[in-house]
């Protein structure tokens, strides 16, 4: 049943695990995620980027995720990094239960004010918004200190923000940054800033680039052709601590592209003459349904559809 995020959001906080949300693409990829969901019974949020959007159509997405819906678990169908404001009003219109805005790279007074305005349009309809503040970007692409106070989140403003703004969740930036190569060196978050981030905020706390870009996935891609070179992912453990200490949503987008890259280049390369696509594409199918299993363990939401 489709339902507005924060309705499986706010149990997550309160019961300490995290809901997956899934970037999807097309229907191998909603497949994949609704069926692990259903299996382990975990509710989950399926989201689409603008880009996403733009690939595949508003139109065909809603109606794929209104079918996906009949599942008997709570999926919410969710606009991530919404920057359009166009965009984000259709979708309210449209059937979205939740949106993003992401203000990120605004001032703190204009992703306040477009914050805001979004919190209207979507509560009208009760439907859910997250909202950003802070800038998503690996730990180690901050020279200085002060360099990463100024981009990762800091605890007040947070605090502040989600008071003025009337969000219903909150992405926060700790150290992670979208894609596979997370971190040059090490790879670690920033916990502590994150202790004192939930102590202030009580709303369900959102971890964006949180893939853990598996290395197996990564050496049977490069086996079969794919370049994909020094590539390094958020630590279980760390996922772990970040549930532990108040994020309730995670995002994975990366993880199923690698699974989906794989799985194809491995069919590809195994099967020269077969040009049937289903046969093409189900290595990559079953290779994501067994990712989005995998996170839903992980992030301790089986069960609790
Ligand atoms: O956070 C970004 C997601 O990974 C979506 O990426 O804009 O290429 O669809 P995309
Ligand atoms: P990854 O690139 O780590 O999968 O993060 C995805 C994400 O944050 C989508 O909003
Ligand atoms: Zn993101």
């Amino acid at each position: 049943m489709l339902v507005p995020a924060i309705k499986i959001l706010k149990p997550a906080r309160a019961r300490g695990y995290a809901v997956p949300a899934f970037n999807i693409n097309n229907l191998e990829f909603l497949k994949a995620v609704v069926e692990a969901a259903t299996k382990l019974r975990s509710p989950i949020i399926v989201q689409t980027s603008e880009g996403a959007i733009e690939y595949a159509g508003m139109d065909y997405l809603i109606a794929m995720v209104k079918v996906a819906a009949k599942a008997p678990i709570p999926i919410a169908l969710h606009v991530d990094h919404g920057k359009n404001l166009d965009t984000i009003k259709l979708a309210i219109k449209s059937g979205y239960t939740s949106v993003m805005f992401d203000g990120s790279a605004l001032s703190y007074k204009e992703n306040v004010s477009k914050t805001k305005q979004v919190v209207k349009w979507a509560h009208a309809k009760k439907i859910s918004v997250e909202a950003e503040i802070g800038a998503i970007a690996g730990i180690e692409d901050f020279v200085s200190v002060e360099e990463k106070d100024a981009h990762l989140t800091n605890p007040k403003q947070a605090a502040e923000f989600a008071k003025q703004t009337g969000c219903d969740s909150l992405a926060i930036a700790i150290g992670t940054a979208h894609g596979a190569y997370k971190f040059k060196g090490q790879t670690h978050l920033d916990i502590e800033r994150l202790k004192q981030i939930a102590k202030l905020v009580k709303l369900p706390i959102v971890l964006h680039g949180a893939s853990g870009v598996a290395e197996d996935v990564v050496k049977l891609a490069e086996y079969h052709g794919a370049k994909i070179g020094k590539a390094r992912g958020v630590l279980d453990e760390d996922i772990k601590k970040a549930i532990k200490y108040g994020v309730s949503k995670i995002n994975i987008d990366t993880d199923l592209r690698l699974a989906f890259t794989a799985g194809v280049r491995e069919a590809m390369d195994e099967m020269e003459e077969v040009i049937d696509p289903r046969k093409l594409l189900k290595p990559a199918y079953l290779l994501m349904r067994e990712t989005a299993q995998n996170k839903i363990l992980l992030f301790k939401s089986e069960g609790k559809a």
